[in-house]
């Protein structure tokens, strides 16, 4: 349970609030650079932590994201011409390239440097795992380029998504950390029947085996490592063999959290503010061997991209339609009766609200990582308002070795030792018990 003002305090996050500083911090993916396809192409509305912002990719294939308001008399920026290294604003002319500079102002008098002297605001970008970053904070303050798992990676072995969430980031980042949901709001009926059980010995276990194992034990002992970048969660179920299925999901601060699916089959994500009643998730699907086939894309999309065709801004299953949920598949198929899984997540998330009130909570055991990420945002922000530099923006973290992992390990074994290539700083930290 949060008091108001704590939740208050973590979950706003518009310029100059304490969260939104910390945010501001770091790069942030914003869009998919499919989403910008053409030079000179149309400009794209852009609402990042509560600021209206307008993307557009000039002649050059450089990426803008300005503010919307023209700076002259604030006509909106998405309705200017994009040509010639710049949006030019329809109202007056004035003309403003990437770097927010205004190049144009034909309408000013003969002579005239007033130009010179406007400036619409703007963040550097940068195009890297099939998607835009940005950095929203200050110039000097600047990190190096994102170095996860992703953007080391060739863009042929990378699917990225991009979905709206219709309420606070931080209910989409507690469902992200949060492994005892696996047994109820993931679960298929089917997946009770015992399968795939000569894989309950030490090793990667099918996906089939690992689904078994978490439908069927629905307690979870949790643990969370401290890391340098964030921590580990550590879930730990056993197996009928007296085996340990572990699975390790991770965050990285402020918002970027590596979910384990089984072989290495997980997702990377993050959730990132639009406003504070609204987010987005970014997520990235690896293949560290060999590019995606064209047919994977298509099935990946497919799943996704569940928008509504008759207003494709919207997501095709929210909640004034009831997430479109089957009565009848909710007792034969599973739980939710909403399909698919990342439909059931949004479900529970954004019925909560679009800010979940935690005054009223009643946390257990199960929900220690969510108390541990309250925790780290909280200080990493009050840290920050005191000069202290948030963990990662020097360049002094290995990011690209974080993993997420899903197996079995033996009886005696150790799961905090499991897939901790990450840093030797994933030792540390108290286990709770
Ligand atoms: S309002 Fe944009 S040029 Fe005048
Ligand atoms: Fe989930």
């Amino acid at each position: 349970m949060l008091s108001q003002q704590e939740n208050e305090y973590l979950t706003h996050t518009n310029r100059g609030t304490p969260m939104g500083e910390l945010f501001r911090r770091y790069w942030q993916p914003f869009l998919l650079s499919d989403e910008l396809p053409d030079n000179d192409g149309a400009p794209v509305r852009v609402r990042l932590l509560g600021e209206d912002l307008i993307a557009f990719r000039d002649s050059d294939g450089r990426v803008g994201l300005v503010a919307e308001s023209c700076p002259h008399r604030g006509a909106s920026l998405f309705f200017a011409i994009n040509q010639e290294r710049g949006l030019m604003c329809i109202y007056h002319g004035w003309k403003y390239d990437v770097d927010g500079n205004c190049v144009d102002m034909p309408s000013d008098m003969p002579g005239s440097a007033f130009k010179e002297k406007v400036h619409l605001t703007s963040y550097p970008t940068i195009e890297s795992a099939r998607v835009i970053w940005t950095y929203m904070g200050p110039a000097d303050k600047q990190p190096p380029p994102p170095n996860y798992y992703m953007n080391m990676l060739p863009e042929e072995n990378v699917i990225a998504q991009r979905t709206p969430i219709y309420c606070n980031y931080l209910q989409s980042m507690e469902g992200n950390l949060d492994s005892t949901h696996l047994g109820t709001l993931h679960m298929y009926y089917d997946n009770l029947k015992p399968a795939d059980l000569e894989y309950d010995k030490p090793g990667h276990p099918t996906p089939r085996f690992s689904q078994y194992i978490t439908g069927t034990e629905k307690y979870a002992r949790i643990d969370v490592q401290d890391t340098d970048y964030g921590y580990r969660l550590i879930a730990v179920r056993k197996t009928p063999n007296g085996n340990q299925h572990v699975r390790i999901n991770c965050l990285a601060l402020p918002i970027m959290s590596w979910i384990a699916a089984p072989r290495g089959l997980g997702s990377i994500f993050t959730q990132l503010p639009i406003d504070d009643y609204n987010c987005m998730r970014i997520g990235w699907r690896c293949s560290p061997d060999r590019p995606f086939s064209d047919q994977e894309r298509t099935s990946a999309a497919s799943q996704s991209m569940m928008m509504d065709p008759n207003n494709p801004k919207l997501r095709l299953k929210r909640l004034d339609n009831d997430y479109l949920q089957d009565r009848a598949a909710q007792k034969s198929k599973h739980p939710p009766g909403i399909w698919p899984g990342a439909e059931q997540d949004y479900c529970v998330t954004e019925t909560m609200g679009p800010i979940y009130d935690r005054t009223k909570e009643h946390l257990y055991h199960g929900d220690a990582a969510i108390v541990r990420l309250r925790q780290m945002l909280g200080k990493a922000s009050r840290d920050l308002q005191e000069g202290i530099e948030p963990p990662g923006v020097n360049g002094e973290i290995a990011y690209h070795k974080i993993r997420s992992e899903d197996i079995v390990i033996g009886p005696d074994d150790d799961p905090w030792l499991v897939a901790a290539d990450a840093g030797e700083s994933a030792t540390r930290g108290q286990r709770l018990r």
